[in-house]
């Protein structure tokens, strides 16, 4: 039922940006709070971010069940750690907890293996305890701490989780 879509034209990148939007405006400002948010999806998940990204080697996908855009993915490939990077990972909350992230994870596990790479990792913020409940279930395991400076006095203060293939 879950069908991933490569994104590469302009209407594409255009609905990344309105999911992201959506998705961090409802899920975000509870943990950490609605400036960091707005700045956050300004620097990061706008149109131009977006396409910037997909420059510079990001995978975007949207998750579409039957003609529905349910939530988006961006990967990258870090062969210097063997690994395959789950950058974004965002699905609307109407669709949560129906088995997409699992059935998204599986898909991403056969592309790393046709890349021959070994495990996966992301980063998750650490009071996102509801995501960090789902990966848990998923078979990642908390690896380290980082607080990374993202300018304007923000910080993102995150897990690294990592999976590894078998
Ligand atoms: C995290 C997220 C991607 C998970 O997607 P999802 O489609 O809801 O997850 P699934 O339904 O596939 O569930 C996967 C597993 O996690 C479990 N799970 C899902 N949500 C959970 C929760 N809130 N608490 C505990 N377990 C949870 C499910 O039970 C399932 O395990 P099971 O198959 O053993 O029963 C989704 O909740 C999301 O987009 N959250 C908001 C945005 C976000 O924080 N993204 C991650 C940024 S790093």
């Amino acid at each position: 039922m879950l069908k991933l879509i490569a994104v590469t034209s302009d209407d594409q990148i255009r609905k990344v940006a309105e999911l992201a939007h959506n998705i961090w405006n409802q899920h975000f400002p509870a943990i950490i709070g609605q400036d960091q948010v707005d700045y956050m999806v300004e620097r990061f998940q706008s149109d131009t971010a977006i396409r910037q990204q997909i420059l510079a080697g990001y995978r975007y996908y949207l998750l579409r069940v039957f003609d529905f855009d349910a939530g988006y993915l961006a990967l990258v490939e870090r062969p210097e750690r063997q690994s395959l990077q789950i950058s974004k990972l965002y699905i609307l909350q109407e669709w949560r907890g129906k088995g997409l992230a699992r059935e998204t994870v599986q898909s991403i596990t056969n592309m790393a293996h046709t890349l021959e790479l070994h495990r996966l990792y992301l980063t998750v913020n650490k009071f996102n305890h509801s995501s960090i409940s789902a990966y848990l279930k998923l078979g990642f395991e908390k690896k380290a701490e980082i607080v990374s400076d993202i300018g304007n006095g923000f910080v993102m203060d995150d897990y690294e989780m990592e999976r590894e293939l078998s």
